[in-house]
């Protein structure tokens, strides 16, 4: 730690709009040549070899990328792999027992898996799976924590073709059973429960409640988390994880040989409307691109200690805790539990005592570090870090220089990497020994990506001026559909944005950004109807038509709320039918409902009763005024409203609180 006085070393900070990468990481990094930015650019998109070369391949590809049929690009095409093989076999010559996945347990507990033991249990979970009916190309659902044997599933899923869908465990029974009819899956894989804060939840009744609503027969296989904290009779079609890799003790599967294109996993994700979108992702361009972008922004080498602390339920953690890393060789720790428990120095204690390497985490978790104080890092030695990166909203220039100087200790460059479920990988960000840190912006976009910032017309926008994100050429890792759903991909990411004139595919993450003149990018925010909340990506859409089946309510609009640690904050204006009372028993009911239909991650933090929603003349809810009003903000011009009386009524209200 420098011995500056705090003070100095704080207006230092303040005053420093830029930072370069630290030498002794530029020393060491795996991508240090300027150039790459030239040759991707000159030599699109065959540039892209670089990342498929990173991959054992059973055959060659015969052309990096047909574009002929767009927006449905194929990469690599023909060429044939498996991604557990990449995963875990080709490992098993050099690194057979070196740690493939440490895992560290809330209640302490810690369980090693050397690649040579991953690779065992994954066959033998992936022969059990064969006995359960599963085929190539059969969806299995995922519902499950972190647990090892989430990343286990997801393995042999790869392993025979099974292409697997992941539910965030928070999430509800009712987000389950939509996203298993959605993906007409009828094999689940989930837990009897997990560890939370020391003490133990009940994640099966979830699950079988979300079964009860699930078309067809489905089988369930259940990993025993709590052991004899909690003993589960078993239904006729629930099986018992430890017994089916028992009884498939020293199976061997031969990794089933996948086109590139073929669909390695499908992720729900949120978007503009009330049903999630089930994104498709490849074998071959996916894979490339996690471990491309784990490569050369995550500077992973196989000796690491390689931390990433998301959840494995959204796609950071397919990307950044499975995927990536090991297709690298390199071990990859998965924590349990949270942050804060037993104590406020829990992540340090891992750093500390793994000698972790590189820590990816997200902007509101970092918040909260902050807010603690930073004696609890110091309490560790964290020397061994060499990289910390962020990822999940944006980070603003506060959060960021306390994680450089109290993580970092001012010698581990930042990557504030922007990229979505849709994009698979990392888009825009520095390559850390390359590109000098701006603290609140993610930097250019990644070699061989091409982005903008544009006007709803589709021309770009002036440097510093804001506009719309695009990204106007493909990449391997995006998504190739919806699931299922060709039409709704064409209309979400192709029709409504490209630009006919130019004949032009654009790809519109439905954010909104600024670029300085040296191409750096800010990310401001979404422009669509989705929340960001702790990170965590919430359709407004799907709140409020939770909130509009509680008997009694007539209409509903949520809009996100500015939250000190969450980022936003979902509030609900709520208008009662007739009669109905707006009573404290109605408005736990509407929250119960919002959390029986997509979990508690989405509980509003404010219920606002209102007799009316401000509506244009055409009869648009303006939401941007009912987030100003949620924000505590001046209100600007509402003489275009329909109702304008009716804004200060509900400021009166939430004043009120
Ligand atoms: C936001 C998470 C600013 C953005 C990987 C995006 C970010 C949405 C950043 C995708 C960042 C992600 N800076 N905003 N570095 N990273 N976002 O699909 O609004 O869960 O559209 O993927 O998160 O969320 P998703």
């Amino acid at each position: 730690m420098s011995d500056q006085p705090e003070v100095e070393l704080e207006a230092r900070l303040k005053e420093q709009a830029e930072f370069e990468p630290p030498e002794s990481f530029v020393e060491q990094a795996n991508v240090t040549d300027e150039g790459i930015y030239d040759e991707f650019e000159e030599n699109w998109p065959d540039a892209w070899e670089r990342a498929a070369e990173l991959l054992d391949w059973e055959s060659e590809w015969d052309q990096v990328l047909d574009d002929s049929n767009e927006p449905f690009y194929e990469w690599f095409v023909d060429g044939k792999l498996n991604a557990s093989a990449n995963c875990l076999d080709r490992h098993l010559d050099d690194r057979a027992d070196e740690a493939a996945i440490e895992w560290i347990g809330e209640l302490g507990e810690t369980r090693t898996y050397t690649y040579e033991q991953l690779h065992r249990e994954v066959n033998e979970f992936a022969a059990a799976l064969r006995d359960q009916g599963v085929e190539e190309d059969d969806v299995v659902t995922m519902y499950m924590p972190m647990v090892p044997e989430l990343p286990i599933a997801m393995l042999a899923c790869a392993r025979i073709g099974a292409p697997h869908s992941v539910v965030f465990a928070g999430f509800s029974a009712d987000a389950l059973a939509e996203r298993m009819n959605s993906a007409s899956s009828d094999l689940l894989v989930t837990c009897d429960g997990y560890y939370r804060r020391g003490e133990p939840l009940d994640h099966l009744e979830k699950a079988r409640d979300g079964l009860g609503s699930v078309d067809g027969d489905v089988d369930t296989v259940i990993v025993d988390r709590l052991g004899d904290e909690r003993s589960v009779d078993h239904n006729a079609d629930e099986f018992d994880y430890d017994e089916l890799v028992e009884a498939n003790s020293g199976a061997t599967v031969e990794p089933v040989v996948r086109d590139a294109e073929d669909m390695l996993f499908l992720m729900y994700t949120s978007g503009t409307t009330g049903k999630p979108k089930g994104v498709k992702h490849s074998t071959g361009g996916y894979l490339s691109y996690a471990a491309w972008t784990s490569q050369a922004v995550l500077d992973v080498k196989p000796d690491d200690n390689y931390w990433c602390s998301a959840d494995i339920g959204w796609i950071t953690g397919h990307s950044y805790i499975v995927y990536g890393p090991l297709a690298l060789g390199t071990t990859s720790v998965m924590y349990e539990g949270t942050p804060d428990y037993p104590d406020k120095d829990r992540m340090w204690e891992i750093v500390d005592e793994y000698d972790v390497t590189q820590l990816y985490t997200a902007p509101t978790a970092i918040r909260a570090f902050m807010k603690w104080g930073s004696e609890y890092p110091a309490q560790h030695d964290l020397s061994s870090l060499r990289l910390l990166g962020t990822v999940g909203e944006p980070i603003n220039p506060r959060a960021w220089k306390w994680y450089y100087k109290h993580i970092g200790n001012e010698e581990c460059p930042v990557v504030d990497t922007w990229w979505q479920t849709e994009t698979g990988g990392m888009m825009v960000t520095t390559i850390p020994a390359i590109g000098n840190m701006k603290p609140g912006s993610a930097g250019p976009p990644l070699p061989g990506i091409s982005a903008d910032i544009v006007d709803t017309n589709g021309d770009p926008v002036e440097a510093g001026r804001a506009g719309y994100l695009i990204v106007n050429k493909p990449w391997p890792g995006m998504l190739r559909t919806l699931y299922k759903n060709d039409e709704r991909f064409i209309d979400e990411y192709w029709d409504e944005y490209s630009i006919p004139e130019r004949d032009q595919w654009v790809y519109f993450p439905e954010d909104g950004a600024k670029i300085d003149d040296d191409g750096y990018i800010t990310v401001l925010g979404r422009v669509d109807d989705v929340l960001n909340v702790s990170g965590h990506r919430l359709g407004t859409m799907e709140i409020e038509s939770a909130i509009v089946g509680v008997e009694g309510v007539a209409e509903a609009a949520v809009v996100g709320g500015d939250h000190e640690m969450k980022g936003e904050a979902v509030y609900a204006y709520v208008i009662t039918e007739d009669g109905q009372e707006e009573s404290e028993a109605f408005h736990d009911e509407i929250i119960a409902a919002v959390e029986d239909a997509i979990g508690p991650i989405a509980r509003p933090e404010s219920v606002i009763f209102t007799p009316e929603l401000p509506k244009t003349r055409s009869g648009k809810i303006m939401r941007r005024l009912l987030e100003d009003i949620a924000n505590g903000e001046e209100l600007g011009n509402t003489s275009t409203l329909r109702n304008p009386d009716v804004v200060h009524d509900i400021q009166k209200k939430v004043n009120q609180g």
